[in-house]
């Protein structure tokens, strides 16, 4: 423990500042479906960024990049170091036409949390980091969390660079393009605590009338592309029983998913995305492209799905005379976090007089990525009607400010303040 922290007054968080922060950063990327597009490594994204190390020097921050541009903004310890720090972090790259929220709460939130230090005059016992990790949400690169995976060395950082998207950029270049890969190795920062704030992304804050949910953990996720080969022929003159339709068997497997998931209870299936070749109203389609995402908080159940998903697969091809090939492109275990973190936050929230419950996250984060690493927890705040990854995105600002005092608490519990 430092003098400073004892002799400072208490860091408080500005709830203007941060909803400011927030707002501004909403405004980049603006589009045309009603929300924002960020995708990462985008010329909107390096928009965002650099807003957000413009803050991060603003508020008196050391400010380091690595090499896959993940983004840390530094409040050194009274030790000096970089050594033992506690971080917050998320993410601020979005989908396509995304909310507000989604990883710009984490992250601008750790910036309020390092700023309230700074002002507060407090230094703290070590190093409190704000980190915004790259293509957490892999809409344009896979895998997802790819920023944080490199950083604890889930990914060797060549093999990261080189990952294409769907024109053939890869990481590298897109990384160079906007001049965003920094000078230090991924993973020259491993913390020993690791803090997520994020909107809950889901219904069940919302629905139970909780406050602040206290995240046990995170769900397993399992993405594929799947490609079925068929034949194109006249859509007017091929009897049904001679076709090889690409189309139709990629709406076999969709319509398989979801029985599979009605039927396994806790297993989630998507097909989120869906080309056919040639593309044209009266030809039956020769090539059909599609994703599934899979998820399960059980890693058995969700082992079990793609097996089952493989089997249909290929009885599908045996029955429509299709050749379909898979590649996995995600595969993440679920993740239980650390047990006296979660409770610190349960125990924060009580302290505070806010409601709360237990959960495990159905969405990706950081957090599953730095758990493989260091001490890691979630807080969660609601989503309006459980909407995320769509412009409609909403928590209110009560909610918002509800998060951020939590967060701040924990770090001052664990800290020691
Ligand atoms: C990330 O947002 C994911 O869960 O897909
Ligand atoms: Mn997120
Ligand atoms: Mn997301």
């Amino acid at each position: 423990m430092s003098s400073g922290g004892k002799s400072a007054s208490r860091p408080v968080v500005r709830d203007d500042v941060l909803l400011g922060q927030i707002e501004s950063l909403a405004s980049v990327g603006l589009d045309s479906g009603g929300g924002r597009t960020r995708l990462a490594l985008s010329e909107s994204e390096k928009e965002g960024r650099d807003l957000v190390a413009q803050w991060m020097e603003d508020a008196g921050l050391e400010v380091r990049t690595d090499r896959i541009g993940n983004l840390f903004g530094i409040l050194r310890g009274a030790d000096g170091g970089l050594g033992n720090a506690l971080m917050i972090g998320s993410h601020i790259d979005t989908v396509i036409h995304a909310g507000p929220y989604d990883g710009c709460y984490g992250v601008l939130s750790g910036l309020a949390v390092l700023r309230a230090f700074r002002e507060a005059g407090a230094v703290p016992p070590r190093p409190l980091v704000v980190a915004a990790f790259t293509n957490e949400e892999g809409v344009r690169f896979q895998p997802d969390m790819l920023g944080s995976l490199v950083a604890v060395g889930g990914m060797p950082l060549g093999e990261a660079l080189d990952i294409t998207d769907e024109k053939g950029c890869t990481v590298g270049e897109a990384l160079a393009a906007i001049g965003c890969s920094g000078g230090e190795d991924p993973g020259f920062l491993l913390p020993a605590e690791y803090l997520e704030l994020h909107v809950e992304q889901g219904p069940r804050l919302d629905a139970e009338k909780k406050r602040i949910g206290v995240v046990e953990g995170v769900q397993g996720i399992s993405w594929w592309r799947i490609t079925i080969e068929g034949k194109a022929n006249h859509a007017g003159t091929t009897p049904t029983n001679l076709r090889h339709d690409a189309g139709y068997a990629s709406a076999q497997v969709s319509v398989f998913l979801r029985e599979l998931s009605l039927s396994a209870g806790t297993t989630l299936a998507t097909v989120g995305t869906i080309d056919f070749e040639p593309g044209a109203v009266n030809v039956i389609p020769s090539k059909a492209v599609f994703t599934v995402d899979l998820r399960d908080p059980d890693g058995a159940k969700l082992t079990e799905a793609e097996k089952r998903l493989a089997a249909f697969l290929e009885k599908t091809a045996l029955e429509e005379g299709v050749r379909i090939l898979s590649e996995h492109l995600v595969r993440f275990e679920p993740v239980v976090f650390d047990r006296e973190l979660v409770q610190a936050v349960e125990e924060t929230a009580a302290s505070k007089g806010l409601s709360s419950m237990r959960l495990v996250s159905g969405a990706g984060h950081d957090a599953q990525m730095m758990a493989r690493v260091c001490r890691t927890a979630m807080i969660f705040v609601p989503s309006a009607g459980g909407i995320s990854h769509s412009p409609e995105e909403h928590t209110s600002g009560e909610d918002l400010a509800a998060g951020v005092e939590v967060l701040l608490d924990v770090v001052l519990r664990v800290l020691g303040f």
